[in-house]
């Protein structure tokens, strides 16, 4: 799914002050491509995949996920079958085991147990996990594991365009090589639409087109 920001823009207004996080920033993200958006602390990337995920709409300008605004796409649909968020602490569920993180987007689609089940288990083997990860909690694995279940997770979910905020910011360098050729590869082989926001260059250099903010819009 293609995924364009039309001058979008977003400030969160406080008290006292409003500050334009995101200004006026346009671009066609396509299908098939692993996109990398790097930029300093505070520049707006994370409010600006926040709007993308749908989390809130931009204050002004639209974002057209698949054709159609984040303002007219129903919010958990939105969530369920075309954009899925992958964070730097992984966001497993703790008491869930890792076949039941995994299969859980496929329970909130009421997909009968025994296909989920299915399913999760391709997942899990698509990110190189061991069969005998399934009973296991999240707790009990090493980072760059718990980042693979999270995007095990995300594929279960039948998702089409992937948001990572910061994938790798908590891995040593292989488990980061790891993480980043699953993504390219999601975008390569199988057309998802990949956006990692990075802090390093070595995983930027590995997307198909870097982008550069600053002060809440692009820059050279
Ligand atoms: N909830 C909030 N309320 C008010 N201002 C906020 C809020 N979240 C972020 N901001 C401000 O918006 C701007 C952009 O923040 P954002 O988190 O998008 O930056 P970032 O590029 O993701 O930074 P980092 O690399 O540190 O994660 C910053 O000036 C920040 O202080
Ligand atoms: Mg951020």
């Amino acid at each position: 799914m293609s995924i364009t920001l039309k001058n979008v823009s977003y400030s969160y207004r406080g008290k006292y002050q409003t500050v334009r996080a995101v200004a006026g920033v346009s671009y066609d993200f396509e299908p098939g491509r692993m996109y990398a958006i790097v930029g300093k602390s505070g520049s707006g990337k994370t409010t600006l995949m926040s709007l993308m995920a749908g989390l809130d709409l931009p204050t002004e300008g639209e974002i057209l996920v698949d054709g159609k605004s984040t303002a007219k796409w129903d919010r958990s649909l939105l969530r369920r079958d075309a954009v899925s968020v992958i964070y730097q602490n992984y966001n497993l569920f703790p008491l869930l085991t890792v076949a039941e993180n995994i299969r859980y987007p496929l329970t909130l689609k009421r997909v009968p147990g025994k296909q989920a089940r299915e399913v999760a288990r391709k997942m899990r083997e698509r990110v190189e996990l061991p069969q005998t990860y399934d009973n296991r909690l999240p707790a009990h694995l090493s980072g760059g594991e718990q980042q693979r279940v999270a995007i095990a997770r995300s594929l279960a979910q039948g998702c089409k365009i992937i948001l990572a905020d910061e994938p790798t910011g908590n891995l040593d360098t292989a488990n980061t090589a790891n993480i980043v050729s699953i993504l390219r590869s999601l975008a390569h082989e199988e057309g998802c639409t990949v956006i990692i926001v990075t802090h390093d260059m070595g995983v930027a250099e590995q997307a198909d087109v870097v982008l550069r903010m600053k002060d809440g819009t692009w820059t050279e």
